[in-house]
C-alpha cells in the first residue's frame, strides 16, 4: 500500500521577531526526514482566507533564512483574526472566516497546521481548534509573557538589544550628567526591562507588575546625584504605570489591540520637575523586534519547530511545544493563553534585582 504524504502548513503570526525563520527552518527539515510536505501561509492568519495565499517550502527554499530576522513568510497583528482587541480583551472569529479558512485547508490537503504566535494569535489557533483544525502551536513573542513555557522565541533578542542600547546610552548620559529614561516593549510584562535592566546596568526598572512612586524614582536620582554618580539609567516598560495611575496607550486598539507608549516621556517631564536635574528619553521600539536573532533564539528556535513536527506525527494538536529547564514538552496551547505570564515581585529574579541595588520605585 502506498502511503500518502503529508502535507504540514506553517505561518507565523501576530508581531514579528527575530527567531521565527529559525522555527520555519526547523519544521521544514524535520518534516523532509519524515518525507512530508511543507507549505507556508502568507500574512499569518489571513493566508488561509480564499484563495490561500501559500507557498511550498523545501530545504532549498530555507536555506539561510537561520540568520535572518523577521519572517520569511509575513506577519500581521490585525485582519480577521484577531483575538485580542484593546488592552488585551478577547475577541470570536466569525463563523463564516473559519468556514472559509477549513475550506482552504481542504483544498491544499493540509493535514496538520503548525502556528506560531504569541498571546493573541495562540487565542485563535485555540478558538479554531476548537473548530476542529489540527493545530499544534509554536511560541514566539518577545515579551515572553506566555504561560507553559519558560521562554519564548524572540525574547532573547530582544533583550540583547536593551543591553546594547543601554551601553550606549550610559556613556552619554555620564558624559552629561543626565538622566536617560529608555522605553522598552513588553505591554502588560517586564520580562524585557528586568532582564534588560539588570545585564545593562540599570539603576531603576519600571515594570506594571510593580506600579511606582514617582517620589521614591526621583529619590533615586538624587541620592546618586549626592554620592557622585554621573548618570541615573531608569528602564521602563511601555505599559508601566504610577501607582493610581494607568498604563499609557497611543490608540485604542481598533482591529487589534491598542498601542501602548509615551510613559518615558511622563517619567523624565516628572523626574526634572521634581530633582531639576536634566533628562532625557529614548523609546527602543520596533529596534527590539528586528534585526538577526541571538545563537540562543536560533537554537530555541530550531528545536521548537523540530518538537511541532514531533507533536503532528504523534497527533498532538491542541498543544504547543514548550521549553523548561532546558527540555522540550508540551503543553495544550489553552493553558498556554489562559492568561499572561507576569513577573513575580517577590521571585528570585527581582530580589536579585534589589540585591544589586536597582530600585523598582515602589
Ligand atoms: O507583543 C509584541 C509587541 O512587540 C509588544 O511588545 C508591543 O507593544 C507590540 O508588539 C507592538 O506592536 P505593533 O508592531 O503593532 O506596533
Amino acid at each position: 500500500m502506498i502511503m500518502k504524504k503529508r502535507r504540514i502548513g506553517i505561518l507565523t503570526s501576530g508581531g514579528d521577531c527575530p527567531g521565527l525563520n529559525a522555527v520555519i527552518r526547523g519544521v521544514v527539515r524535520a518534516a523532509d526526514k519524515l518525507e512530508w510536505e511543507v507549505v507556508g501561509f502568507r500574512e499569518g492568519f489571513e493566508g488561509l482566507l480564499p484563495p490561500g495565499d501559500s507557498v511550498i517550502l523545501d530545504k532549498r527554499s530555507t536555506a539561510g533564512i537561520m540568520l535572518i530576522g523577521g519572517t520569511i513568510l509575513g506577519t500581521t497583528n490585525r485582519g480577521h483574526f484577531v483575538s485580542k482587541t484593546g488592552m488585551g480583551e478577547k475577541a470570536s472569529i466569525s463563523p463564516e472566516v473559519i468556514r472559509q479558512a477549513r475550506q482552504v485547508l481542504e483544498n491544499l490537503s493540509i493535514d496538520a497546521l503548525v502556528v506560531v504566535g504569541g498571546d493573541g494569535s495562540l487565542s485563535t489557533a485555540q478558538q479554531l481548534f476548537e473548530a476542529g483544525f489540527p493545530i499544534v502551536g509554536v511560541p514566539k513573542t518577545i515579551d515572553n509573557d506566555l504561560e507553559s513555557t519558560a521562554m519564548t522565541v524572540g525574547f532573547d533578542s530582544a533583550v540583547a538589544c536593551v543591553v546594547a542600547a543601554l551601553d550606549r546610552l550610559h556613556t552619554t548620559a555620564s558624559s552629561h550628567k543626565r538622566v536617560m529614561v529608555l522605553e522598552v516593549m513588553g505591554r502588560h510584562a517586564g520580562w524585557i526591562a528586568l532582564h534588560g535592566g539588570l545585564a545593562g546596568g540599570a539603576d531603576v526598572i519600571l515594570i506594571p507588575e510593580l506600579p511606582f512612586d514617582l517620589e521614591k524614582v526621583a529619590e533615586v536620582v538624587r541620592q546618586r546625584d549626592s554620592e557622585g554618580a554621573l548618570s541615573t539609567m531608569i528602564v521602563v516598560v511601555e505599559g508601566a504605570w504610577p501607582i493610581n495611575g494607568h498604563p499609557m496607550a497611543k490608540t485604542s486598539g481598533a482591529g487589534g489591540e491598542a498601542k501602548l507608549g509615551g510613559i518615558a516621556e511622563f517619567v523624565a517631564h516628572e523626574v526634572n520637575a521634581r530633582t531639576g536635574k536634566e533628562a532625557r528619553t529614548c523609546v527602543l521600539g520596533h529596534l527590539q523586534r528586528g534585526g538577526p536573532p541571538t545563537a540562543l533564539d536560533r537554537i530555541l528556535g530550531t528545536r521548537f519547530g523540530i518538537k511541532a513536527v514531533s507533536l503532528i506525527e504523534e497527533g498532538k494538536f491542541g498543544r504547543m511545544a514548550s521549553y523548561q529547564d532546558d527540555r522540550l514538552f508540551d503543553v495544550s496551547i489553552k493553558d498556554a493563553v489562559h492568561r499572561l505570564r507576569c513577573v513575580q515581585p517577590r521571585s528570585e529574579l527581582v530580589q536579585a534585582a534589589r540585591a544589586v541595588g536597582i530600585s523598582f520605585g515602589d
